[in-house]
């Protein structure tokens, strides 16, 4: 149906997975925002085809197992297969530095689109990544998720104890390393990006690094060739620890 590679990244409208879709269409490839809002997806959309890209909008709410298997659908009347998917589409809600005072609610909120949402659209978009020659996943995990990292003294993140969110994150990785085990026969490569501290509505453009420096290693991971790692968790720098 198409003869561009095919990409959908998640939470495209904005932030870092506006500027990794940027990236995959301005490498070439047919890319889809997936947007839980479709007026914004569109408005997203619109402006990257004015830079000439070949961008398109798909509503997706990875909350929904319906709106999953429906965008699903929808995106298999326009391709008969999906090389990149980019889980990027996240949450971090009010972070709040005690553990013991974050609502149990909310962290569901957080898992229900951080971690359930990938393992959602991943399971809803197998048949068309399936389709492909070498499809790759990503995961936009983070630093944050990192139990390594969470238990060294000498981190800079040490301090940085969100339960909800640095939680999500770790079950995230779990979830990566799963897929990866499951479609490394298939030919699917399956990644954790950690994007670094980006200034991003996510943290009140609090970060010090830019989109386009947190979409780097997402767009690395993406566009893997045959000898590239599987069941990996990485920043631009390298392999982090679990
Ligand atoms: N910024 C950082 O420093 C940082 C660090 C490490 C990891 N990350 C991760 O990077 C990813 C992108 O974050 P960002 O910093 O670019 O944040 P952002 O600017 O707030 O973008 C988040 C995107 O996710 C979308 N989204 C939220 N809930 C959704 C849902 N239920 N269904 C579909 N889309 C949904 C948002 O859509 P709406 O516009 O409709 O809300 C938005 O497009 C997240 O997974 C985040 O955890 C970020």
């Amino acid at each position: 149906m198409t003869e561009s590679k095919t990409a959908l990244v998640t939470g495209a409208n904005k932030g870092i997975g506006r500027e990794i879709a940027r990236r995959l269409a301005a490498d070439g490839y047919r890319v889809w925002l997936g947007c839980r809002d479709h007026e914004r997806g569109e408005a997203a959309a619109a402006e990257l085809r004015a830079l000439g890209l070949d961008v398109r909008q798909l509503d997706l709410d990875v909350t929904s197992d319906a709106l999953c298997a429906t965008a699903a659908q929808a995106l298999a009347r326009q391709t008969d297969r999906l090389d990149v998917l980019v889980n990027n589409a996240g949450v971090a809600l009010e972070l709040r530095a005690r553990p013991s005072e974050e609502p149990v609610d909310q962290i569901k909120a957080i898992y229900e689109v951080n971690v359930f949402g990938p393992i959602r659209v991943t399971q809803a978009f197998l048949p068309l990544l399936k389709a492909s020659a070498a499809a790759r996943v990503v995961m936009m995990s983070s630093g944050l998720g990192s139990l390594g990292t969470a238990t060294d003294p000498d981190s800079p993140f040490y301090g940085t104890n969100y339960l909800g969110y640095n939680s999500s994150k770790s079950a995230l990785n779990g979830v990566t390393v799963a897929f990866a085990k499951a479609l490394g026969p298939l030919g699917i490569k399956v990644n954790a990006a950690c994007p670094g501290y980006v200034a991003t509505d996510l943290n009140g453009h609090s970060g010090y690094r830019t989109v386009e420096q947190g979409a780097e290693i997402a767009v690395r991971l993406a566009t893997l060739d045959a000898a590239g790692p599987t069941a990996g968790y990485f920043n631009e720098d390298g392999p982090l620890p679990w």
